[in-house]
C-alpha cells in the first residue's frame, strides 16, 4: 500500500474548512516555526482541536505536555483548560522552547502556560519529588525512545480517572514491525507492551490519516 493519498490531506481541509475555520494566531505560530527552523511534526489542525475538545470534555485544570516544539499543540491544549487552568510543558531545546513561548504568548495563552526546559525524564523526577497538584490530562509528542518511561511518569503524576494521550503510535504500520528500519518504531512498541501488563490503565489507539499521513493516537484512562 502507499503511504499517502493526497485525498487525506482534502479531507483535513474540508474538516478543516466545516468545522474548526481559519485562526491566523496559529497560522503565525506555524510560520514563525517554519522561520526559526524547526522540524514541522506538530500534531495537524484537526488534531490540534481534538486535544483542545478533549480537555475541555475532561474538564481538565492541570495539563502536562512532554514535548514542546514551537507550541503548536500547546496553543490548542492552553484553549480547552477552564478559566483558572494551567499547562506545563516540557522541552529538550532551549531553542524551541523560546519560539514557543513567543508564539504561546502571541496566541494570548501565555498566562496559563509554563515551560519547562531540559530533558524530560529529570523534568519529570523532578515534578514527581515536588508532589504538586496532580494532572488530569497528559499529553506526550517527544521521543519515542522514551514512551514507556513518559508512561510511568504520566500514571505518578495523575489523578485516577486521568487521561493520557500518546502521539505517533502507529507509524505507518511500522509499530507491527520488529524489524522496521524506522528507528522511532522500538520505543513505539515498548510503549504498548508496558500497557499490556500494566493494571493501571486502561487504553485504546486510533488510526488516523490526514494531512500528517498515516499514524495514530493511544489514548489510555488512569484507573
Ligand atoms: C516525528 C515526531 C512526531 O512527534 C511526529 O508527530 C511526527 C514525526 C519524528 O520524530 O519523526
Ligand atoms: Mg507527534
Amino acid at each position: 500500500m502507499q503511504d499517502s493519498d493526497p485525498r487525506w490531506s482534502d479531507v483535513d481541509d474540508y474538516i478543516v474548512e466545516h468545522l474548526i475555520g481559519e485562526d491566523l494566531r496559529l497560522d503565525a505560530c506555524l510560520a514563525a516555526n517554519e522561520a526559526a527552523g524547526l522540524p514541522s511534526i506538530d500534531v495537524s489542525t484537526t488534531q490540534g482541536r481534538m486535544l483542545e475538545l478533549l480537555a475541555r470534555a475532561t474538564g481538565a485544570q492541570n495539563i502536562l505536555e512532554i514535548g514542546t516544539l514551537g507550541g503548536f499543540s500547546a496553543i490548542w491544549l492552553a484553549r480547552g483548560l477552564g478559566e483558572d487552568g494551567r499547562l506545563v510543558t516540557l522541552e529538550l531545546e532551549p531553542e524551541y522552547a523560546a519560539v514557543a513561548r513567543q508564539n504561546i504568548d502571541k496566541a494570548g495563552q501565555g498566562e496559563k502556560v509554563e515551560i519547562l526546559v531540559g530533558e524530560a525524564i529529570g523534568t519529570l523526577e523532578h515534578l514527581s519529588a515536588q508532589g504538586g497538584a496532580p494532572f488530569d490530562l497528559v499529553f506526550v509528542d517527544a521521543d519515542k525512545e522514551n514512551y514507556a518511561a513518559y508512561l510511568d511518569f504520566a500514571i505518578k503524576l495523575s489523578r485516577p480517572g486521568a487521561t493520557l494521550i500518546f502521539d505517533n503510535v502507529v507509524r505507518k504500520g511500522g509499530v507491527i514491525n520488529p524489524k522496521s528500519d524506522d528507528p522511532k518504531v522500538p520505543g513505539t512498541r515498548d510503549l504498548y507492551e508496558a500497557l499490556k501488563k500494566n493494571p493501571k490503565v486502561d487504553a485504546t489507539a486510533i488510526q488516523t490519516v490526514g494531512a500528517k499521513k498515516w499514524d495514530g493516537f493511544l489514548m489510555a484512562v488512569v484507573r
